[in-house]
C-alpha cells in the first residue's frame, strides 16, 4: 500500500505511521511522498531522516491552483491511500475530493461529532467533558464530519490544563492511526450511510 502522507508542522502523527511499518503494526506498506504547505515543519525533518520525498504545495496562489497540486502529486506518487497529519487546511475542491473519495482519512483529536475544527482538545477541557479522545474519520465536504473509522477513550476529568488534555489525547492519537492504517493495509472498509464496516482480507 502506497501511503501519502499531508502534514503542516510537528508530525508526531507522521512519525507513528513510520514507526508503525518499522515495526511491522502496519504492513506491506511505504510512505511514498510527505506533502506539506509548510517548508519549516518538523515533519520535513522526519522525511528526511527517513528517506521519504517531500513535496511543497503553495497556496499562495488560493486553494484551487494548491488542491490541483495536490491531486497531481498524489496521482504520481500512485498513493492508495492519504493520511492528513495536522494538515492545516481544509481539502475542499470537488476534483481532489471525488478523485479520491474514501482514500483520504483524518485524525481529530476529539470524539466526533463533539468538538470539531480547531483547538478541539481545548474546547473539551473548558467544556468540563470527562472522557474526550481522538477520532479517525474519511475526509469529505464537511468539517471533520466524514464517516468515522474508529475512536479512542481518553479520561481527562483530571487534567489541570488544555495542553494536559492535548498530551495525553496524542499518545492515543499515535496509536489510534497507526491501528487504522494498519487495517487498511490488511483490508478495507465498506462505508453504508454513515456507518463504516470493516472487512478483513482472507
Ligand atoms: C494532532 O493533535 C491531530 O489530531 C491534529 O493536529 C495535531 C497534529 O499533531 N489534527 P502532529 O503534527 O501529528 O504532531
Amino acid at each position: 500500500m502506497n501511503i501519502a502522507v499531508l502534514a503542516s508542522g510537528r508530525g508526531s502523527n507522521f512519525q507513528a505511521i513510520i514507526d508503525g511499518i518499522k515495526d511491522g503494526r502496519i504492513k506491506n506498506s511505504k510512505i511514498v511522498v510527505l506533502i506539506t504547505d509548510n517548508k519549516e515543519a518538523k515533519a520535513v525533518e522526519r522525511a528526511k531522516a527517513n528517506n521519504i520525498p517531500v513535496e511543497f504545495v503553495d497556496y499562495r496562489e488560493g486553494r484551487e491552483v494548491a488542491e490541483r497540486r495536490i491531486k497531481e502529486l498524489l496521482d504520481r506518487y500512485k498513493s492508495d491511500l492519504v493520511c492528513l497529519a495536522g494538515f492545516m487546511r481544509i481539502i475542499k475542491t470537488k476534483e481532489l475530493l471525488e478523485g479520491y473519495r474514501n482514500k483520504i482519512i483524518n485524525i481529530h483529536p476529539a470524539l466526533l461529532p463533539s468538538f470539531t475544527g480547531m483547538h478541539a482538545q481545548k474546547k473539551a477541557f473548558e467544556h468540563g467533558v470527562k472522557v474526550s479522545g481522538c477520532t479517525v474519520h474519511f475526509v469529505d465536504e464537511s468539517l471533520d464530519g466524514g464517516p468515522i473509522i474508529d475512536q479512542a477513550c481518553v479520561y481527562i476529568g483530571d487534567c489541570k490544563s488544555a495542553e494536559e488534555v492535548e498530551e495525553r489525547i496524542l499518545k492515543e492519537e499515535h496509536k489510534l492511526y497507526v491501528k487504522v492504517v494498519g487495517m487498511f493495509a490488511e483490508g478495507k472498509f465498506k462505508i453504508e450511510g454513515r456507518r463504516v464496516i470493516y472487512q478483513k482480507a482472507p
